[in-house]
C-alpha cells in the first residue's frame, strides 16, 4: 500500500476551519450514527474538527477516545474541548508510532470514525486489527479517506484489510472528496 507522510500539527489548524464544513459538515456526517450514551472511538482526530460534534451527540453519559500520533493535535483538542464544555466527555489520548494504545478498551467502542487518518498509518493491518478489537460486535466504523491523496485502488486494499479483521462493508456511503464506507464488525 502507498505510504503518505503524517499531516503536519500545524494543518490541524487548518482542517478545524469553520469554513470546512461548508463541504463536510460534521453533523451531517456522524448524526445518522451517533447516539446518547454511546462510546466512540475517533483515531486521528487533528485538533478536533469532527471530535466536538461526536461529544455533544454522545452526551453527558457517552464517551469520546480521541487517539492521535502527533501531541501537538491533542493539546489543540484539549484546549478547544475545554472552550466548548465538552473537556470531560474526551478521552484525549496520545498514540505510538505502532500502537494506538487501546488495551483498556477490549469490545468497549460502539462506534469508530476514522475520518481522513488510515493513509496516514505505519500499518494498515495492524490499524484495523486494533479498532477491531476494541470493538463491540454490531458496532459500525465510518471509514472516510481524502480522494486527493487516496486512489480507489488503495482504498479497496484498505477494506480488504478491514475485512481480514471481521470489518465487512455494509454500504458505500457518499462523502463529498471522499472515498467512503460504513463497515461493521461482525
Ligand atoms: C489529515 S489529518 C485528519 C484529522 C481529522 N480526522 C480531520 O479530518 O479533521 C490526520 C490525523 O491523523 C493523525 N495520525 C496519523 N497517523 C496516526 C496513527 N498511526 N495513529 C493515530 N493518529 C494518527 C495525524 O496526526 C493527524 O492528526
Amino acid at each position: 500500500m502507498a505510504k503518505h507522510p503524517v499531516c503536519p500539527w500545524w494543518i490541524g489548524y487548518l482542517l478545524a476551519s469553520p469554513v470546512r464544513k461548508f463541504l463536510q459538515d460534521p453533523v451531517h456526517i456522524l448524526s445518522p450514527y451517533v447516539r446518547a450514551g454511546m462510546t466512540v472511538l475517533e483515531p486521528g482526530p487533528g485538533v478536533g474538527f469532527f471530535t466536538l460534534e461526536i461529544a455533544r451527540l454522545v452526551g453527558p453519559s457517552g464517551r469520546v477516545v480521541a487517539v492521535d500520533v502527533q501531541p501537538q493535535m491533542i493539546e489543540g483538542l484539549k484546549r478547544r474541548a475545554r472552550k466548548a464544555g465538552l473537556f470531560d466527555r474526551i478521552d484525549a489520548r496520545v498514540a505510538h508510532d505502532e500502537s494506538m494504545n487501546l488495551d483498556d478498551l477490549d469490545r468497549a467502542i460502539d462506534f469508530t470514525f476514522a475520518f481522513a487518518v488510515v493513509h496516514e498509518t505505519p500499518s494498515t493491518d495492524n490499524f484495523f486489527a486494533e479498532a477491531s478489537r476494541a470493538m463491540k460486535r454490531g458496532a459500525a466504523l465510518l471509514l472516510a479517506e481524502p480522494s486527493g491523496h487516496v486512489g480507489e485502488t488503495e482504498f479497496n486494499e484498505q477494506l480488504a484489510a478491514a475485512a481480514a479483521h471481521d470489518l465487512k462493508v455494509a454500504n458505500r456511503i457518499s462523502l463529498k472528496r471522499c472515498h467512503s464506507a460504513l463497515l461493521q464488525k461482525l
